[in-house]
């Protein structure tokens, strides 16, 4: 495939396609990827929600969805790398998760080859797994598959859940801890999480878009420093908060049926597809690169807690 380095090894002639990059993790590699002297492309149905950030290379802002094929054509065009963070996470009518996460993935990435695009990162998560009795883990795992068919050598990146100062994790847990007397576990809150900060996910994603690490692995994935238990976790944040909180715990049954009515909402403080990712360990598999590899050193949960309570 052509290369668009310029022989200096400088990014400006490598143009990085984001689908995404308005979104949580997006924004924030588009960010990563300014700051790294690339010119970047967001394709998103919203390109008047495209913010340049503190990027200091252009940012161009097109309109896309990745559900119309003409329009990931051109999107894709004259690119160096193309990455997919498009998130879906309650299905609506036609927009399922084998629609998006599989088909419009395994389109994405064939429109990018068809493109002699160099890199493609096919943003997933922890856990993703075509036997999985979740709808939603599954079409992740086939997503995986569709797109390494149809971009060899493409790049799955694996993130476990994420914090940041607009999350819908950390943030909430700290709101809710503040105001709650009891506070509710998923199950026994037994399950192991492994939370990542959303912008040492950005960095890592934009190092491997830089291609300046050594590693030869067809998926990378990036959990923080630290495992807890779900149970171990609250009480690390109620530390950390100086709230001495009471858990409670709650069957998944329970967490299911309110998901349920939460996903009628324009923007369900709760889903599903989360209540069913909360049911198995989130943790970064040992053998596979991640943080370490790519030369970032993940932020705790104390350090992001420090950072979203003095930026509010
Ligand atoms: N958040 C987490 O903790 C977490 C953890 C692990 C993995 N992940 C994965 O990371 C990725 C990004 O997640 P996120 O939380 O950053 O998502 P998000 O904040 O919900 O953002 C979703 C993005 O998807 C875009 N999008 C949705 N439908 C689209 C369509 N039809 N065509 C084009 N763009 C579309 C949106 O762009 P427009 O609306 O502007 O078009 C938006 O930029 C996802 O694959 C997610 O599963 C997230």
């Amino acid at each position: 495939m052509a290369s668009r380095t310029d022989g200096t090894g400088s990014n400006a002639n490598r143009l990085v396609t984001v689908f995404g990059g308005t979104g949580f993790l997006g924004r924030r590699i588009v960010e990563r990827l300014g700051e790294k002297g690339f010119p970047v492309r967001v394709a998103s149905r919203h390109p008047s929600r495209v913010r340049p950030g503190r990027s200091t290379s252009a940012v161009e802002a097109v309109k896309a969805d990745i559900l119309d094929a003409s329009s990931i054509a051109s999107a894709t065009g004259g690119s160096y790398a193309v990455i997919n963070a498009v998130s879906l996470y309650v299905e609506h009518g036609e927009l399922t998760f084998e629609r998006v996460h599989v088909k419009a993935a395994a389109e994405l990435a064939a429109a990018a080859l068809a493109r002699h695009v160099d890199r493609f990162v096919q943003i997933s998560g922890i856990g993703s797994d075509p036997r999985s009795d979740s709808k939603y883990i599954a079409a992740r795992g086939r997503g995986e598959a569709a797109v390494a068919k149809a971009f060899p050598g493409a790049l799955i990146v694996r993130p476990a859940v994420m914090m940041g100062r607009d999350d819908a994790f950390l943030t909430t847990i700290v709101r809710l801890m503040r105001r709650l007397p009891l506070y509710p576990l998923f199950g026994q809150g037994q399950t192991r999480l492994q939370p990542a900060y959303v912008e040492d996910v950005a960095e890592a994603v934009a190092r491997l878009i830089e291609g300046r690490n050594h590693i030869r692995s067809p998926v990378f994935e990036l959990g923080g420093p630290h495992t807890y238990t779900y149970r171990e976790l609250l009480r690390e944040i109620g530390r950390q908060l100086g709230i001495s909180v009471t858990l409670m715990p709650m069957p998944f049954a329970a967490w299911t049926a309110v998901a349920g009515i939460a996903e009628s909402l324009s923007a369900p403080p709760i889903t599903r597809n989360q209540v069913e990712l909360m049911q198995q360990d989130n943790i970064a598999g040992r053998g596979l690169p991640g943080f370490l590899e790519l030369g970032v050193e993940p932020k705790t949960v104390d350090d992001v807690i420090r950072l979203i309570e003095h930026q509010s």
